[in-house]
């Protein structure tokens, strides 16, 4: 019996406004992961239209948004050649794995997801059915390449925590058939040795920007939707409106407290002291150390400086880049073709599996 190949994947909702959030918390973090895995970075622009088209934008913004935030992973560091770069739609096998895996989650798993709770607001009833089973296509993303790794933020936790529980019942429900076909591959469950067709895939979440908050309310996500574009920094915000809104951010009127257990109750110091720390790729404890005790007088331009220094290239290379879409265009084509040859291969063993004649 063979073990699972190590592989990454992520993705992003092509829904605008990509942020400091998007940015800190997954896509920097997968351009370091490129090192030493062979990593899969989707645009899920399937997942884009679960919610009302007033929020997505229509097919114009769509089309718009795929390649923005294709330029932002470009821009960022992201290899399309040594890896792959792909929107979601391309790949049927999304979908038909989705499918499996409408048959495979129980209602009452979905029934908890807090992020759908939060989307669909108050008026459930009007919510669409894709947004209930927006999970279930996460799943399968993820399962269709047989991932190991998938790096994200924190608010992404509980969504892959159903992925490992829809592998585990598909391994289950399953595991004479994908014995008899000889498809299983060998996994640590506990202490026993057992063989399983799916990954039960590793969230990558952590470091000091995994839930990265809003400049306006540090209780509150940075968020795409926030109604406040102060509230969050967008990765093509100029230099001069990185800085004011660094300048604007909400803070209390206590100098930075002298070591981070001083950051406990004070929301806003504490994100501005992880981003921060994440844009230096330390902790927050070297940011107190440098600067514990000062004013946020002294430490806002510090800060903005520091952003406006690490983003504002990223900026300007993902103007060029979108200037460009039939690059962009020609890159996600050819991801796409790699992606598909990867998904249909586990598809092929998914419908041998499940029974599903086919050629
Ligand atoms: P999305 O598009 O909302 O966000 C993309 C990534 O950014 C992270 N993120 C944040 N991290 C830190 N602080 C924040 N304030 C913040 N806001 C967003 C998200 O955690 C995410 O990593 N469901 C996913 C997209 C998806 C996906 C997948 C991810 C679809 N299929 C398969 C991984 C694997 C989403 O809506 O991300």
């Amino acid at each position: 019996m063979s073990t699972f190949e190590q592989l990454v994947f992520s993705g992003v909702q092509p829904t605008g406004n990509l942020h400091l959030g998007n940015y800190l918390g997954a896509i920097r973090r997968w351009v370091a992961l490129q090192e030493d895995y062979n990593c899969i970075y989707c645009v899920v622009d399937q997942h884009a239209i679960t919610q009302a088209m007033s929020v997505w934008g229509g097919p114009a913004e769509l089309m718009r948004n795929t390649r923005e935030v294709t330029a932002a992973f470009l821009a960022s560091g992201i290899d399309p050649k040594k890896h792959i770069v792909f929107n979601q739609s391309r790949v049927r096998q999304h979908a038909e794995l989705a499918w499996v895996f409408n048959c495979i989650a129980r209602m009452g798993w979905l029934n908890r997801m807090t992020q759908f709770k939060d989307k669909a607001g108050k008026d459930r009833e009007n919510a669409s059915v894709g947004l209930f089973t927006y999970p279930n296509l996460m799943a399968a993303d993820i399962l269709a390449y047989r991932a190991t790794h998938v790096p994200v933020g924190e608010d992404q936790k509980q969504h892959l925590e159903l992925t490992r529980d829809i592998a585990q019942k598909f391994n289950t429900d399953f595991s004479g058939r994908i014995a008899e076909l000889g498809l299983g591959v060998e996994t640590q469950s506990g202490d026993e040795t057992i063989a399983s067709f799916f990954p039960l895939t590793e969230p990558v979440i952590g470091g000091p920007a995994a839930r990265v908050m809003s400049l306006r309310d540090g209780t509150k996500k940075m968020s795409k939707s926030d109604p406040s574009d102060l509230s969050r920094i967008n990765l093509i915000d100029d230099a001069d409106t990185i800085s004011k809104k660094i300048r604007k951010a909400k803070t209390d009127a206590e100098p930075l407290p002298s070591d981070v257990e001083g950051l406990k109750d004070r929301p806003e110091a504490d994100n501005l002291v992880g981003i921060y720390a994440a844009l230096i790729d330390a902790n927050k404890e070297k940011v107190i150390g440098d600067f514990g005790g000062q004013q946020f007088s002294v430490f806002k331009p510090a800060l903005a400086d520091l952003a406006v220094e690490r983003l504002a290239p990223i900026a300007a290379e993902m103007r060029r880049i979108s200037a460009d879409a039939s690059y962009v265009d020609a890159v996600l084509k050819d991801g796409g073709e790699r992606a598909a040859l990867l998904a249909e291969k586990t598809l092929r063993n998914v419908r041998d599996i499940i029974g599903f004649l086919q050629d």
